[in-house]
């Protein structure tokens, strides 16, 4: 990626349709295949930006996207009760994380060195109170 790209800010750069569609969806794609090929067999824009995505112009987080906890004992308390949630975590932070900062070109939310505007779960996810 260019210099001039990388001055772009995030929401411009992925505001660029084509780039979504001819890089971060065959990419996401392979990542979240890798993970579970049944579950994620089809994989679309609709994955991520949810069955309005289209009608809400794209804007993160997704309505469809399960909504995480917004605070760290409410996730941990939600880790222990669904049993699905640990390997889901893992996988977030592990890859699927890590790629789309590559391919955004920003940094990625690191939980020991906290960056104001880095990449992380809640550019996907909804975070809201909850009690597990
Ligand atoms: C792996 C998940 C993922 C997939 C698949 C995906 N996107 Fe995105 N998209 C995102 C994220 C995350 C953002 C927002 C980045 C941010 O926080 O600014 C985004 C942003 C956008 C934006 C800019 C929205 C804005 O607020 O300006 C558009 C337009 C867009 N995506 C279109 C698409 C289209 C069309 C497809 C299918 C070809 C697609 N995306 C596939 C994750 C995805
Ligand atoms: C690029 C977008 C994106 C990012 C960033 C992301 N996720 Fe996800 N996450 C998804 C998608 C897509 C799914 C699968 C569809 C669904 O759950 O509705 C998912 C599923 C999950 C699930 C399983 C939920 C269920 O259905 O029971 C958990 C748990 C989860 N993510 C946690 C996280 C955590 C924790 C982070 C941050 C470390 C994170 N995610 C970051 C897109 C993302």
């Amino acid at each position: 990626m260019d210099k001039f790209l990388a001055s772009l800010s995030i929401a411009i750069l992925a505001s660029l349709l084509p780039y979504m569609k001819e890089a971060v969806q065959p990419k996401m794609k392979e990542v979240f295949q890798a993970f579970d090929p049944k579950k994620f067999a089809k994989f679309s824009c609709e994955n991520c930006h949810g069955k309005d995505g289209a009608d809400r112009k794209y804007k993160m987080p997704s309505n469809d996207i399960h909504a995480l906890p917004n605070t760290p004992e409410a996730f941990q308390a939600m880790m222990k009760k669904e049993p699905t949630w640990p390997k889901f975590t893992e996988f977030m932070s592990q890859k699927v994380e890590p790629a789309m900062g590559k391919l955004l070109d920003v940094p990625v939310f690191d939980p020991k060195n906290p960056v104001k505007g880095a990449f992380g779960c809640g550019n996907c996810h909804k975070l809201e109170a909850m009690t597990p």
